[in-house]
This record gives C-alpha cells, structure tokens and sequence, in this order.
C-alpha cells in the first residue's frame, strides 16, 4: 500500500479515490513508486493542534510534513517517507483566492509536502526556495500530462437532423439509422439520440434499432420524463445524457438545473444505475451545478458549449471558453467523465477538443448542415481530423 489516507471528517468534498491515485503517480513522477507515502486529511482545528504541538506556533496552516527519516529510528525502514498533513479547510480557502479547484489546491500542497519528505526546503535559503517552487510546477505539469495520456477526445455524432427531414416529409427516409451506420463507418465513435416527448424528430423505432445496430455507443438523450426513463430502462442505451425539456425549444437551450432538483435527478440516477446505464447531466459551466451532479451520482456531465459558440465577439468568446475549460477541469478533477457539446462547429471545435479534460463531443447540426453540401461521410471525416490525435 503505498499510499494510506487517513481522515475523520465528514462530507469530504473531493473525491478520495483519485487523491489516493494521484499520490501514487507522484511517488512514480518522484522516482519512488515503491516507497509508502501517508497523507492526512485534516480541519483547520486539527491543524492548529497538530502545529502547536510540533511547531510551536498558533493557529492552523495549510500543510505540513513530517519525514520518518527525521525521527528516532527513520533509518529502520527507508522505503516510508512519512506523512503530510493537509487541512482542508485551509485549502478551501487558499482554492478561493487563487480560483483554482479544491482538488487542485490540495495536489499543489501534496506536492509540496512529499518534496519535503523527499528533502527539499524552501526555509533553507532564497536559491532553495526557488529551486523547490520550480520544481512543484514541473511535478504538477508531469502529473496532469500522465493523468491525460491515453484519453482521447471522441466525437460523437447526433443524427436528430436526418429524422427532422424525415418527418417533413412523413415517409420513411431519410432514415437516422442508416445515417448513423455511415457516422460510424467515417469514424464516429458514438451516436446521440434525443426522443423528445413530442416526438417531433427521432421515433421510438429509430431507438429500437439504432439499440442494436450501433456499433460504437449509443448515447440517449432525453429529459426526465416517466415515459422516455421507462424507455430507456427497457432499451438499455450505453448511456443517457439527460437535458431539460421544454416542447416550445428549437432546440435545448440552457443546461439542467441541478442543484435545483437534486431530489428527483438522484431517483432517475439511481434507476439507471440499477440497469446498468451511467447518466450524463446537461449543464452550464457553473460549479454549483458540477458539485450537485457529483452529490447525487451522475457519472457524467456534458458541459453546455453554446453561449462560446455563439459568442458575439472574440473578447466575449475567450470569457466563455475560460468557463468551460474551469468547469471541465473542476469536474474532470471531481471524478466526474466530462463531454461537452452545443452548438459546435468546423470552427469552434478544435480549442474545446484539446482540453484534455474532456472525453466526447456531441455535435449534430454543424456536421449534418455541411453533410448536405459534401455528403455524410465526409462531413463527419472532416469533424473527427479536428480532433487532437
Ligand atoms: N448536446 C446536447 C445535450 C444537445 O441537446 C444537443 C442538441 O441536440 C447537442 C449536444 C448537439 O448540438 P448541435 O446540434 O448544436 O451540435
């Protein structure tokens, strides 16, 4: 076990699991995987107590670390480092002040503390201080680069437009599963669906179908209406991304309110999970709804990219794809998979797919728009050479 987490507190908001992961892969980046690192969890009236008993000094701080090797018989066992002691309550504060998630304020002083364990000490002299503050930043730049590898941002393509058409007509082409089948085959690697309750484009047969034929993974997308969730129980898509629902909408407009319905989204949670279905929650870049959809299970959130692509200005643009990538990162850091989606085009999907936060992109208009013009197959190609390889 070489890392060993230890709290009494209540209500922890950051997720435990990837804290411990994330010592792990310090003590790798460290080049000391095998060594056992222990890591306190503490509030700032532990911490006042734990600093004056060893420090001499009053009042709480944010971390301190204690190397075994400092103590009587450290040698015994070399492979233990010691331990560092983070308060939380502390973190929260200082993650405050320098906008920074919570998760990300406690693996800065993580850092700090295990660069202690390792022997460095900014207390020692200026040229120390700096040596030790660049080496933080170059271990977090490695850990957050490890943590991404390997993930792959994938495009995932709504084919509600071709039932659109379809219905125009009210015959039966074209058809979206066919449509799907050729999203596939261009490479694709998921299909959405929304089955309104209006049922104004998609069809319950189309779901049916699409259950069986996609090859990829087939994303349902719906609101939290009694009829579409026993839909969905029955057909079992890979996974349901829930929206808001309005039936005057062109399309959906805002993200879920959350935090404004944690009740009844938990029960809908709780019910796909007992059919083995994750959830996605629709939301706005808004930390307020990302700590909602962590507290009652979501597995996903799909952040809300429209107001970024509609941007009226560059200036305006900049200030909503700041949000989005703070929110994917909160989340992403929460313990939350992340997709986003919206209103994104040939244009504006490049920036949001290189965040390495984020895992899928649900994109339907832009791609059906142009498939017009250049056909399905390469409209699609087109939008997966977007993404970073
Ligand atoms: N994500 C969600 C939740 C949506 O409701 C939609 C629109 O159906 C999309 C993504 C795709 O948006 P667009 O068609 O603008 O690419």
């Amino acid at each position: 076990m070489p890392v060993l987490l230890n709290h009494d507190l209540k209500g922890l908001p950051i997720s435990l699991a990837q804290l411990k992961r994330r010592g792990e892969t310090l003590l790798q980046i460290c080049n000391c995987p095998a060594s056992e690192l222990s890591i306190a969890l503490v509030d700032d009236r532990q911490m006042a107590v734990i600093n004056e008993q060893y420090r001499n000094k009053k009042g709480p701080t944010n971390v301190l670390a204690f190397a075994m090797q400092e103590g009587e018989g450290g040698d015994l066992a070399p492979e233990i480092l010691g331990d560092v002691i983070i308060s939380i309550d502390t973190a929260a504060k200082e993650a405050a002040k320098d906008e920074v998630s919570l998760h990300r304020r406690v693996t800065i002083l993580l850092i700090h503390g295990l660069l202690h364990l390792l022997g460095y000490d900014h207390e020692r002299s200026d040229a120390e201080a700096e040596l030790m503050a660049a080496k933080e930043q170059e271990i977090l730049a490695q850990l957050l680069k490890k943590e991404r590898r390997g993930q792959m941002v994938s495009l995932a393509i709504n084919v509600d437009h071709v039932a659109t058409l379809r219905q125009a007509r009210g015959i039966n082409e074209p058809d979206p599963v066919l449509a799907a089948g050729i999203c596939e085959l261009a490479g694709a690697q998921g299909i959405v669906v929304h089955l309104r309750e209006d049922r104004r484009h998609i069809q319950d047969r189309d779901v049916r179908i699409l259950r069986q034929t996609v090859k990829t993974k087939l994303n349902l997308e719906m609101g939290a209406a009694r009829e579409i969730i026993d839909i969905a129980l029955e057909i079992k898509p890979d996974m349901v991304t829930l929206v808001p629902e309005k039936r005057k909408e062109l399309t959906t407009e805002g993200g879920l309110n959350v935090a404004g319905q944690k009740k009844s989204l938990k029960g809908v949670i709780a019910q796909m999970s007992k059919a083995g279905i994750p959830v996605s929650l629709f939301i706005d870049p808004d930390s307020r709804q990302i700590v909602a959809a962590k507290e009652i299970g979501a597995t996903f959130v799909e952040i809300h990219t429209g107001r970024y692509c509609d941007a009226a200005s560059e200036q305006e643009r900049d200030h909503e794809f700041d949000l989005i990538a703070t929110a994917a990162e909160e989340a992403y850091e929460l313990g939350l998979r992340v997709n986003a989606g919206h209103g994104l085009n040939y244009l504006t999907t490049q920036r949001v797919a290189a965040l390495g936060t984020i895992e899928e992109l649900s994109i339907g208009h832009a791609v059906m728009a142009r498939a017009i013009m250049v056909g399905l197959d390469q409209a699609v190609r087109e939008m997966v050479a977007l993404l970073p390889k």
